[in-house]
């Protein structure tokens, strides 16, 4: 009975003990799987606000931080204000930043992909898709993936045509990428690692995704769970944003992961050739963004709204969207394209530190369809980014939310009937896809619709 009462004792003073750290801000798991899940995610399950991606009636607009009016550039008292930390801005001022075309003046180039964000992230909403690809190369030495000299990324683009990049034949390994839409990104951002991490740990072995820690730039390089990019080479849409601004545009910035000071080199046919300022092909000083602009676009993005279903789905077609939709859980897609995650409770720390859920992104319930993990389907491209080695053959789940609103298919958008997206999945998707092709037509057609109401 003593002995009770004093481990009683000792319970209650080591609760008393753990309680403040309890009610201390949580912050997001940084470790192994903490068992299977039963639901990937925290309790709560208030839906995340979606868009009907139509352009013309769309609210983009998910509740997190200030709505704002839309800025005039021509009245100095309404022009476009970009935050000066993360959630302080205006989502009209951070949509009007998203979608300028920056000029050299600014620091556009001297390479670059196109003049702005929205350029590339344009349609049905601004954040979404366009049918613009990025270029990368390099070669593969001694079993190992090498850059291209002067970088992986090969631009379209230059404001010289002395540098416009050129590889040379040595470059075996070629991979064109289409665009990913942003839509609904501020959700994924707020998934935690330890969600990402279960919801994986579920999957059976032959399908299992891998998970890659990625540094976070904005956190001192804190690593994190990758999710954005079709090899989940980064975990922040901050440092996306950085590394976009950078080699879409040629905008350097504290947050492009080199130190806002040099430029990519351009890989022209005379060799490598230093474009950075002051060479003669840079006028603009760096940083050419001090980092609010980067800012501005990730905040822009994490305030858009997920994409939504089809609404409404024509009514002919209800019953075969609810049998395509059975159908492709009962053979195993949803295995890679996870349904539902649940991000984590608002107030967690995330992004190693640097990001804090808001309210309007916490405990939301979103319909991705993908777990954001690196899977190998027989598609890799054989080019490594921040994944190491043994991820050149990988690619992320494409995440299947807004398909419908796609029609460039897979990474290097060279797919364009669903049909043939399902019929290049092999390795370790090849049973779903043998599954797939065991169907009558009728449920085949069945699945598609199911897909193309997503
Ligand atoms: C030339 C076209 C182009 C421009 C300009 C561009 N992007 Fe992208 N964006 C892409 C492509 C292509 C991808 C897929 C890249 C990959 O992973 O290989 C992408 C992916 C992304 C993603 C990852 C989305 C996800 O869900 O995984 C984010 C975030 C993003 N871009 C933000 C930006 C921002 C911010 C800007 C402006 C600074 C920008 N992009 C400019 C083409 C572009
Ligand atoms: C083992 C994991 C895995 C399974 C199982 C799987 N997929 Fe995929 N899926 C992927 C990956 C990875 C990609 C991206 C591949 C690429 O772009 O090269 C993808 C891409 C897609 C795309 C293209 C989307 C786009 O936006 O380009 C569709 C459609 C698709 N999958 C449907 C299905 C269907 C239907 C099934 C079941 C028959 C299925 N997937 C099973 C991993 C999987």
């Amino acid at each position: 009975m003593m002995k009770l009462v004093k481990l009683l004792a000792l319970v209650l003073f080591a609760t008393a003990i753990a309680l403040p750290m309890w009610m201390a801000t949580p912050v997001e798991g940084q470790g192994e799987a903490q068992g299977a899940r039963t639901l990937v995610g925290q309790s709560g399950d208030d839906e995340a606000p979606t868009t009907d991606m139509d352009a013309k009636t769309d609210d983009l607009f998910n509740g997190f931080g200030i709505r704002g009016t839309p800025p005039n550039e021509c009245d100095t008292n309404n022009e476009p204000e970009p935050p000066t930390e993360r959630g302080n801005g205006t989502f009209e001022d951070n949509l009007f930043i998203f979608s300028e075309r920056e000029t050299i003046e600014d620091g556009l180039g001297p390479t670059f992909n196109d003049t702005g964000c929205v350029e590339c992230h344009q349609f049905p909403d601004p954040g979404a898709f366009a049918q613009n690809m990025e270029f990368r190369a390099g070669r593969v030495s001694n079993g190992n993936f090498v850059d291209n000299p002067g970088g992986q990324l090969i631009h379209a683009r230059a404001t010289d045509s002395d540098i416009v990049e050129h590889i040379d034949t040595a470059q075996t390994v070629k991979a064109f990428r289409v665009v990913l839409s942003t839509l609904g990104d501020g959700f994924v951002e707020c998934i935690s690692n330890t969600s990402l991490i279960n919801n994986v740990a579920s999957q059976p072995s032959a399908q299992r995704g891998t998970l890659t820690n990625v540094p976070v730039v904005e956190a001192n390089n804190a690593l994190r769970v990758g999710r954005f990019g079709w090899k989940a080479q980064h975990a922040s849409l901050q440092s996306f944003s950085g590394d976009a601004y950078l080699n879409e545009m040629g905008i350097t910035n504290p947050f492009d992961g080199s130190g806002g000071n040099t430029e990519n080199p351009a890989s022209t046919a005379e060799g490598v050739k230093n474009v950075t300022f002051p060479s003669p092909f840079d006028p603009a000083q760096d940083p050419e963004d001090d980092g609010d602009d980067v800012l501005a676009f990730a905040d822009f993005m994490a305030a858009t709204r997920a994409p939504g279903r089809q609404n409404p789905i024509p009514f002919s077609d209800r019953d075969n969207v609810d049998r395509g939709e059975s159908l492709f859980k009962q053979i195993g897609c949803e295995v890679c394209h996870t349904d539902t995650f649940i991000t984590a409770a608002p107030n967690t720390l995330i992004n190693g530190g640097a990001f804090r859920v808001p309210a309007a992104l916490g405990n939301k319930k979103i319909h991705p369809f993908s777990d954001f993990a690196l899977h190998n389907i027989g598609t890799g491209d054989g080019i490594v980014q921040n994944g190491g080695q043994s991820s050149a053959n990988q690619i992320r789940t494409a995440a299947l939310w807004g398909l419908r609103a796609r029609n460039r298919l897979m990474h290097d958008g060279l797919t364009v009937t669903v049909f043939d997206a399902i019929q290049r999945h092999a390795g370790q998707a090849t049973n779903a896809r043998n599954a797939f092709n065991g169907l009558s037509s009728g449920s085949r057609s069945d699945v598609i619709k199911f897909l193309l109401s997503l």
